[in-house]
């Protein structure tokens, strides 16, 4: 989960390197640091925190060399600190790595009985030191790198450069993606095509178990045979966008306000707006001819799955299996060889959802996959893939990918629905219809916005929340729960309100806000009820209800927040908006790191 790059250039490459570390800083922002070679002297700046930390650092200390590495790290192996910021060094080998080596503490012993000290607590030393090692004992850089490799178990990408060797990166790819750049006489390494995008768009990934040996005059691939192998140069796409901050004080911020655009981009590519219809895709496999469909993802993800499974199984009768992807990828589930699989991901690298969709494919099971990034590594391993057109999501706290998956979720099971002939026409046109009016709903939506501001006021002060909803709702209370906790660090827990008095309800009191996601729809009294219990305890009630749910829901003290009347089918995606909202304005009146929450990273390539 951290980011990786590298440059062999014709230019100064440290100001490059924080450049593209920038554009890679939501994979991890505990440290960053750089090295590059000069004279042939390996040289390093390293600092903890953010990268602005190291870019004053330069600024303090630069450093010169036409060849480097740099690094942002989400920490692993050892606390977020100087000492084990990357890149590391062994004598004239420098690293840098995203991932994991599960078998270091075994390397490190080893190495540490043959007289090898550990500056560092982490487990991307043992491979600097094992790549420098091999050189000791006569081996060139390329095998030096290779004999290491072979010895490394765990998921990983590297790169790795040679005080020797002004010419040479050596790369390599077990789990986390990494891609080769191609410039005029200029390579690239790094850990995706965003990364490289200010450098060039022409691309070549590396397979899982390739090495690349990059110099100035171009890359050759190897696998881990030490056999020459040919991967394809693409010409990567989406990379040019934007990524600034507009007139927002947050991305997050910005990204919430995208939805209606963004909401509307996406269902074009599903709905035909002017024929009120479903458009032809290209499909990796046939609704009608599934009796399954499992669907695995993780955190907000893993959330819009679960709204999913409840449109597939009530319009499409398709019953659908919804994992969590690290349960997923153990639980060795039976699959049916009339079944297909559905991976939901907005940076396409999730490792866990990555080992499920590997775990379905090679048990010939069809893939499909609802994903950001066109050209991530969930994206190339599935048969088919129904891109999310949410451009780029910067915010660590997943917002418009969330609601534009909930979208492509709502036509496919539309489209289900059509092909296993389990809605009538007009039914069918009618769930058209009300997805189609999600954006204009959703500008609505963040009208709300000054409400919710005096909402978070309040919850900023508090040290629990409890979150409600039924059907579709519960899965976005849990949404709602998660979304608070991960930027305002405030303790909070979704449930399925019928499930309140089998133990939460134990802990309502005076001080505890439940906030209810009620529109009012065919149960909406159950959840009335559900509401009635919190009240006669004391609990402090927050409502988000339609003009309709407020009038039928006059309990004392509750406090509303009121939405557009909406079609039932949509509601989730509608509401998902001020549950974001809240969760926001919370966190700004707390004063948390909105965009970049401790302990986070926006691109989880690890277990
Ligand atoms: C929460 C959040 C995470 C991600 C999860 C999966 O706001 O963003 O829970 O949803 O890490 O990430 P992707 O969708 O990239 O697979």
């Amino acid at each position: 989960m951290c980011g990786i790059v590298g440059i062999v250039g014709h230019s100064p490459v440290a100001p490059l390197i924080v450049d593209a570390l920038k554009r890679l800083e939501y994979r991890g922002y505990d440290s960053a640091g750089v090295a590059t070679i000069a004279d042939g002297v390996l040289g390093r700046r390293r600092a903890e925190g953010k990268l602005v930390n190291l870019e004053r650092r330069l600024d303090r200390e630069p450093l010169d060399g036409l060849i480097g590495i740099g690094h942002t790290r989400w920490a692993t192996h050892g606390v977020p600190n100087e000492t084990n910021a990357h890149p590391h060094f062994s004598d004239n080998v420098a690293i840098v790595h995203n991932g994991i080596i599960e078998n270091f503490s075994e390397l490190r012993d080893e190495l540490k009985a043959d007289g090898y000290a550990f500056a560092s607590q982490t487990d991307t030393e043992v491979v600097a030191h094992l790549i420098a090692r091999e050189m000791k004992h006569g081996a060139k850089p390329e095998e030096a790198a290779f004999a290491a490799l072979k010895r490394l178990q765990g998921a990983f990408a590297l790169a790795i450069m040679f005080s020797g060797d002004e010419d040479l990166i050596v790369g390599a790819r077990s789990g986390p993606p990494l891609a080769v750049g191609h410039g005029e006489g200029e390579m690239f390494v790094g850990s995706d095509a965003i990364a490289l995008a200010p450098f060039t768009d022409a691309i070549t990934y590396l397979e899982d178990g390739d090495w690349v040996v990059v110099r100035r005059s171009g890359a050759e691939i190897f696998d881990m045979t030490g056999a020459r192998v040919e991967r394809k140069r693409q010409q990567s796409i989406g990379t040019s966008l934007l990524v600034d901050k507009g007139n927002h004080r947050h991305f997050m911020e910005k990204e919430i306000h995208e939805q209606p655009e963004v909401i509307s981009h996406t269902l074009a590519h599903y709905l035909d707006f002017a024929q009120g219809g479903i458009r032809e895709l290209e499909m990796p496999f046939d609704f009608a001819a599934i009796d399954r469909l499992s669907v695995s993802a993780c955190g907000t993800a893993y959330l819009a799955g679960l709204i999913g499974k409840y449109w597939f199984e009530r319009y499409a009768r398709l019953p659908v299996d919804i994992d969590i992807a690290s349960e997923f990828r153990y639980r060795e589930m039976p699959l049916s060889p009339m079944s297909a699989a559905l991976f939901v991901s907005q940076s396409g690298e999730t490792a866990d959802t990555l080992a499920s969709l590997r775990y379905c494919k090679s048990a010939g099971v069809p893939i499909g996959s609802i994903v950001n990034v066109r050209d991530s590594t969930i994206a190339r391993e599935s048969d088919g893939i129904f891109p999310t057109l949410a451009g780029p999501e910067i915010g660590v706290a997943s917002t418009k990918a969330f609601t534009c998956q909930l979208s492509i979720f709502a036509a496919l099971a539309v489209r289900a629905a059509i092909e296993r002939k389990t809605v009538s026409a007009e039914e069918s046109a009618r769930l058209v219809r009300a997805l189609s009016e999600a954006p204009r709903f959703a500008s609505l939506a963040l009208k709300v916005e000054e409400r919710i501001e005096e909402i978070a006021r309040e919850l900023a002060q508090v040290h629990h929340v409890l979150y409600l909803g039924r059907d579709t709702n519960y899965p976005l209370a849990m949404e709602g729960a998660l979304k608070l906790k991960e930027i305002s660090y405030i303790h909070a827990e979704g449930y399925a309100a019928g499930e309140l008095k089998h133990g939460p309800i134990a802990l309502i009191d005076k001080q505890m806000p439940v906030i209810v996601i009620a529109p009012h729809d065919r149960i909406f009294d159950k959840t009335v009820s559900n509401m009635q219990e919190v009240a006669a305890r004391g609990g402090r009630i927050i409502l988000i209800t339609d003009s309709e749910g407020a009038a039928r829901a006059s309990l004392d003290g509750i406090q509303t927040i009121i939405m557009p009347t909406v079609p039932e089918f949509i509601a989730p995606i509608i509401y998902a908006i001020p549950v974001q909202m809240l969760a926001y304005h919370t966190a700004v009146v707390m004063g948390t790191d909105v965009d970049q929450p401790r302990n986070l990273a926006k691109s989880v390539t690890v277990e």
